[in-house]
């Protein structure tokens, strides 16, 4: 059943945590299901992140930038995430061409349909099936991150906080744009909460796909709270 399923969100919203639980929870229902993330994914995707992440690199300007995660994209469309759709599978990718849009497009403030013409080009126009957008306020996002004890912040996270103020207003701007391929989930609620909504959604869009291939519907609309989750699962981690 091929489905291309991103996740999407500001800083601190949970997406990591919720991708792996969407993925655990599809494959024991018995679909092929692949996890990735952007920037990275791919050998030199992880050379790409390391350079757009290290504050090492406090000088790179937004062009560069934005050039360097549209490489990296194209990399990980041509080498992982076409391969599994074509062979009829699931992918889960942590962030995806959105995320240029948002970052790039509305925190940068590079033109929009320059954007869009760039990132149409590394991918060859692939768009996601589902957009899972967790939106959570810019301050909620970081209080969580500090509280995760995850380090010292990348070179995006050192941004300011109006920078993200951007970013997660021009999320909402593309989602309500594209209300059918973008779900928004309030991420502020607990992470089973969050879960079972995006469970739904995604049974939604098998049960639309697999009703016209006809093939049988493995997934129920309503999924239960998932009890093998754990308090750390429950935490929020990212
Ligand atoms: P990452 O450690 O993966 O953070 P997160 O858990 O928030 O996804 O870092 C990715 C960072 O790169 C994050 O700050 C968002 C940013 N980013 C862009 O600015 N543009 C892009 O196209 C992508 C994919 C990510």
């Amino acid at each position: 059943m091929e489905l291309f399923i991103t996740l999407e969100g500001p800083e601190g919203s949970g997406k990591t945590t919720h991708a792996q639980l969407l993925a655990n929870w599809l494959t024991e229902r018995g679909y092929d299901v692949l996890t990735t993330r952007e920037p990275g994914g791919t050998r030199v995707g992880d050379v790409v992140r390391t350079l757009l992440l290290d504050p090492i690199y406090a000088g790179i300007r937004p062009e560069t930038e934005f050039l360097l995660f549209s490489a990296a994209r194209a990399q990980i469309v041509g080498e992982i995430i076409r391969p599994h759709l074509e062979k009829g599978g699931i992918v889960i990718c942590d962030r995806f061409a959105d995320s240029s849009l948002a970052y790039q497009g509305y925190g940068r403030r590079l033109d929009q349909d320059t954007v869009r013409t760039i990132t149409a080009f590394a991918t060859g126009s692939l768009l996601p099936d589902l957009t899972l957008f967790l939106d959570l306020p810019v301050v909620e996002g970081f209080r969580r991150k500090q509280s995760g004890g995850q380090g010292k912040p990348d070179r995006l996270e050192q941004e300011r906080r109006e920078f993200h103020e951007r970013v997660r207003q021009g999320y909402l701007s593309l989602a309500r744009a594209e209300p059918v391929r973008w779900a928004i989930l309030d991420a502020g609620r607990p992470i089973a909460e969050v879960q079972e909504e995006i469970r739904s959604r995604v049974s939604e869009r098998l049960a639309t796909r697999e009703g016209a291939s006809g093939v049988p519907v493995q997934v129920r609309r309503n999924t239960v709270q998932d009890p093998s989750l754990t308090s750390e699962e429950r935490s929020d981690d990212e």
